[in-house]
């Protein structure tokens, strides 16, 4: 998989992508990170990419030329599956979004900043929208990066135990179990009895009714859908 970014802010995004998972994944040439300035595709000298709104209004909107001109020098050498648009008004992520995403060969991130992006490159150049959540970044920056994290996990290969990203919270409207390590007793904390029982059915059958417990108490949204 490859992932191009646009942002005006490439060094807010490449430390998560320099530690842990998503580092080893793009090591082992599992997905491949390009960051793209927005900045380099302007041209007048102040390398502008915003200017004030028409009607008037408070706060900058991003210009659809430097990013049509990104853009269309990245699809002028591949085809890309989605163009997605970094925004809080977009659709809110969600597990079953990063499933899909994770199926594709090569996608773009465009990151807003300011008020946000002339609607025009929303309307031309943009497949998808995708908000991270009811608050509002200063950038899209760090939503590409959650992003990002979530669909890359998911590539094969990409977790070392090729199970674990299935058994993950919401892989199935459900909420994780809960889990234990050693020691079996600490200071009294006791792990529960049946984990020791070697009956693996039986195991497996407390964990889905964890599952179904926990959501019902925490997220009883999940279980309508
Ligand atoms: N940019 C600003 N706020 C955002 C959000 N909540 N999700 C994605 N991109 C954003």
């Amino acid at each position: 998989m490859r992932i191009d970014i646009i942002t005006v802010l490439p060094e807010l995004l490449k430390s998560p992508f320099e530690a842990s998972i998503l580092k080893r994944a793009i090591e082992a040439g599992l997905v491949d990170i390009h960051f793209h300035n927005l900045r380099d595709y302007t041209t007048d000298k102040y390398k502008s990419i915003d200017d004030t709104q028409f009607g008037g209004g408070a706060g900058m909107v991003m210009m659809v030329e430097p990013i049509d001109k990104c853009i269309s020098a990245l699809k002028a050498k591949r085809h890309y599956d989605e163009v997605i648009y970094m925004t809080p008004d977009g659709e809110t992520l969600n597990q079953g979004i990063a499933n899909q995403l994770s199926l594709k060969e090569n996608i773009i991130i465009l990151c807003g900043h300011y008020k946000g992006v002339d609607q025009r490159v929303r309307d031309h150049f943009i497949t998808k929208e995708i908000s991270i959540g009811d608050y509002v970044l200063s950038g899209g920056e760090l939503g590409a990066a959650v992003l990002c994290d979530a669909v890359i996990r998911l590539i094969p290969g990409v977790l070392g135990n090729e199970t674990s990203a299935l058994t993950d919270s919401f892989q199935d409207n459900l909420l994780a179990p809960p889990i234990y390590t050693k020691p079996r007793d600490y200071k009294g904390m006791k792990v529960p009895e049946l984990l020791f029982s070697g009956n693996f059915p039986k195991i497996e059958k407390w964990r889905e009714e964890q599952a179904y417990k926990r959501t019902k108490e925490r997220r009883p949204d999940l279980l309508d859908e």
